[in-house]
């Protein structure tokens, strides 16, 4: 009597797996494949919208706006109270999410004040590849995205679907020597190989993975890089880079995603810039030696984008 009843009930977990496992499927996005990035839209609309994210700095194009603040990193280097648990996330990326006391963003002419949320990387499977943004079209080995939300509005999920309601700070990696703060991540990822492991690790100061807490940037409006791709993104990448060892990078490639293939080249292709423009504190966009028209005309497209953007608040 008991095999009978068994094999019943055995065919039903396998018909509520099987519908799970077609659900989650359907609504599952990749980073190739029929789920890949051209048919993204299909599942979240928004990420064929005008306003789409990563894009080409094109350096020559970048608008000096001294109004810019610099980022103050300082809160990066809070330890007390905080809690930091790295995930391999959806196999998608590698994630370290906070709790506990929160971390703002200062500075950077934000429009309210910025809670930090999660940092995660987009990493190639050689490093000629794997930054999301690309500078005058060059791509480098991997990109740091450190996500906020706007204080009042709580946590990221809610945050995500208003306006401005995110603030990412972007980061560029270079190859070069072993950077020995890495250390105090690196050495967890064995133990977030598969999709969805997670571990809680020792709290260290984030400031620790940063060239410095002082930050110029190139700021641009934009969405999230991966689905929804929600258009409500303040977007600032650092001008300055990160510096890591390529065998430092070999433990990021020794991740993996769902379907247990090596996770790396997780990075959406460039989208249009459309009408944006890209602006940057950084004094080497302050040099004016090609002449006063140049200046007029930048000043003007700062005048009329900050014009645009109060008017649209
Ligand atoms: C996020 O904040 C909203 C608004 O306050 C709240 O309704 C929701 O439960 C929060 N979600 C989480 C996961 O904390
Ligand atoms: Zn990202």
């Amino acid at each position: 009597m008991i095999e009978p009843y068994c094999d019943i009930n055995y065919k039903w977990v396998k018909l509520v797996k099987s519908l799970i496992i077609s659900f989650s499927i359907s609504a599952d996005w990749t980073y190739s494949g029929t789920h890949g990035p051209a048919n993204w839209h299909l599942d979240f609309p928004d990420c064929q919208g005008m306003t789409q994210s990563p894009i080409n700095i094109d350096v020559s194009k970048v608008l000096f706006n001294p109004q810019l603040k610099q980022f103050d990193l300082s809160e990066y280097s809070k330890t007390s109270g905080i809690e930091m648990r790295l995930v391999n996330k959806g196999g998608h990326t590698a994630e370290v999410e906070y709790s506990g006391d929160k971390i703002h963003l200062l500075g950077g002419n934000l429009p309210d004040k910025y809670v930090l949320a999660q940092f995660h990387f987009h990493w190639g499977s050689a490093s000629r590849r794997g930054s999301e943004h690309k500078l005058d079209g060059k791509a480098y080995p991997m990109e740091l995205h450190l996500v906020h939300y706007q204080e009042h509005l709580n946590n990221l999920s809610y945050a995500a679907p208003h306006p401005s309601g995110l603030a990412v700070l972007g980061y560029f990696f270079k190859i070069g020597a072993h950077n020995k703060n890495f250390e105090q991540l690196l050495n967890y990822f064995p133990q977030i190989k598969t999709s969805d492991q997670h571990i809680e690790i020792p709290t260290f100061p984030l400031l620790d993975l940063l060239p410095s807490a002082k930050v110029n940037f190139y700021r641009y409006s934009g969405s999230l890089t991966t689905p929804p791709c929600s258009e409500t993104v303040i977007w600032s990448i650092s001008t300055s880079f990160i510096e890591i060892a390529e065998e430092q990078m070999f433990m990021f490639r020794d991740l993996y995603d769902k379907e247990n293939h090596t996770l790396a080249d997780d990075f959406r292709p460039l989208q249009e810039l459309n009408q944006r423009i890209v602006e940057s504190n950084d004094p080497r966009f302050s040099d004016d030696n090609d002449g006063s028209g140049y200046i007029t005309a930048s000043t003007a497209a700062v005048t009329l984008s900050l014009l645009l953007s109060l008017w649209f608040q």
